[in-house]
């Protein structure tokens, strides 16, 4: 048995965060992050929906990119402290995710954090709060999916909460909040939206009711990506509802091992200055990862319908993976996003020498492999790697080197 679940309520389209002004309740509060919802005047119109629809409203703000366990509990002593019956997290994927986590926490206090990381363990929530998400990013999709990717900044990992439980009430999907982005985050956002849905299709858990949203939001997201980042508008406003539709994708039909590399070494390389970002990592492995789990039968022949949908062209299914690996890798090109770790540079574009050396990757290799078998996306993709293929892969996504194996 499986099981499909999205929030009960999405508005989407221009305006659609005026849909605050439905919600009922008597508190609410505002999770956000550091300042791009204030500065673009998002936040107070917010906040005045809300108070329009009769709510007191407080504002947690200051949540940073790729969220901590600090945060989280210091959101959750807020939350306790002012007791809302309404959770409204607005911005991209961090404050929304921060936000889910404070939620498990509010509603139950005892809990700790290692326990919300066990894969769909969270108890019932609803009993204290809602949940409402409205993004302003164009790739996470948190707003409709069971996810919530908090980092333990003492182990320097990313930790995946997993459970239905977490799947917000309402997401509001409203394009105008996404055409503040810069360029850069356009990009980066872009690609873990195509990666989501790419992977959701290759996924053991993939069905039906999952195939068709990945398939569409596939091909809008080749339609409309690389023109979005060239500041076409109508676009960037496609991009929002594509991302929005792998989201409903992969939350049910689950994630591969791009995520788990992804999360894995997100935050391992800080101390060399390299944080790589979520989507950069994401578009720098795919094109590895779909070389890699191209020698599963089943999984070539999904990436061939996933080229035959985008008209890539190729006589068989060889052909087929080859040409969509090489669509991939022209989309990080045409987006100035590099091909792999070694020439991760400044600002997350491509350089010759990179931020992180080869010696410390070497060294940490070994427990990176480790940690990435272990993610919470492994289980569902294709082809399960062992200690050596994982580290194989990941030195092919260090040099840029073809996985052959
Ligand atoms: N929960 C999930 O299912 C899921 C899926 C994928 C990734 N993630 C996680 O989400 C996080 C990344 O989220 P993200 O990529 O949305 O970025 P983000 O939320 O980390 O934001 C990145 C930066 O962009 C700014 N920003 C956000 N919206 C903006 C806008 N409209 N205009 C101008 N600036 C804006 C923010 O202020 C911030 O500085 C990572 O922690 C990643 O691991 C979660
Ligand atoms: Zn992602």
């Amino acid at each position: 048995m499986q099981r499909f679940t999205l929030p009960r309520d999405l508005y989407h389209g221009k305006g659609a965060l005026e849909a605050l002004k439905t919600l009922q309740g008597k508190k609410a509060i505002i999770c956000v992050g550091g300042g791009s919802m204030k500065r673009f005047g998002f936040l107070d119109r917010a906040k005045q929906y809300l108070e329009e629809a009769g709510m007191k409203v407080r504002i947690f703000e200051g949540i940073e990119p790729d969220p901590s366990v600090t945060t989280v509990m210091r959101g959750a002593e807020v939350m306790t402290e002012f007791g809302p019956d309404w959770i409204v997290a607005i911005g991209g994927g961090s404050p929304i995710d921060a936000a889910k986590a404070m939620w498990i926490k509010y509603e139950y206090p005892e809990i700790t954090f290692e326990d919300m990381c066990k894969v769909f363990g969270i108890p019932q929530l609803r009993k204290k709060a809602h949940f409402c998400a409205i993004s302003s990013t164009s790739g996470t999709a948190t707003e409709v999916t069971a996810f919530s990717i908090i980092t333990d900044y003492d182990k320097g990992i990313k930790y995946p909460i997993a459970d239905f439980e977490i799947t917000p009430d309402v997401a509001i999907v409203d394009p105008e909040l996404a055409h503040t982005m810069p360029k850069k985050l356009v990009a980066h956002t872009g690609m873990d939206a195509l990666t989501h849905a790419i992977e959701a299709y290759v996924s053991i858990a993939a069905s039906p009711y999952t195939d068709g949203l990945a398939i569409h939001a596939i091909e809008m997201i080749q339609e409309s990506l690389v023109k979005s980042y060239g500041e076409d508008m109508d676009c960037r406003d496609k991009m929002h509802d594509a991302q929005c539709m792998a989201g409903m994708a992969f939350s049910n039909g689950l994630l591969g091992i791009v995520h788990s590399m992804a999360h894995k070494t997100g935050a391992v390389f800080a101390d060399y200055g390299a944080h790589i970002i979520h989507g950069a990592a994401n578009a720098m492995y795919l094109p590895k990862v779909i070389a890699f789990n191209a020698k599963d039968e089943t999984a070539k022949k999904r990436y061939g319908v996933i080229a035959d949908y985008m008209n890539l062209g190729g006589a068989n299914d060889d052909e087929k993976v080859a040409n969509l690996i090489a669509y991939v890798r022209g989309m990080n090109d045409a987006m100035n996003i590099p091909h792999c770790i070694g020439k991760y540079g400044k600002d997350s574009f491509p350089c010759e020498q990179g931020f992180v050396p080869e010696d410390v990757f070497l060294e940490r290799l070994p427990s990176i492999a480790a940690n990435a078998i272990l993610d919470a996306c492994t289980a569902s993709n294709p082809r399960q790697p062992g200690q050596e293929g994982m580290e194989k892969l990941l030195k092919c996504c260090y040099y840029d080197t073809e996985v052959d194996f």
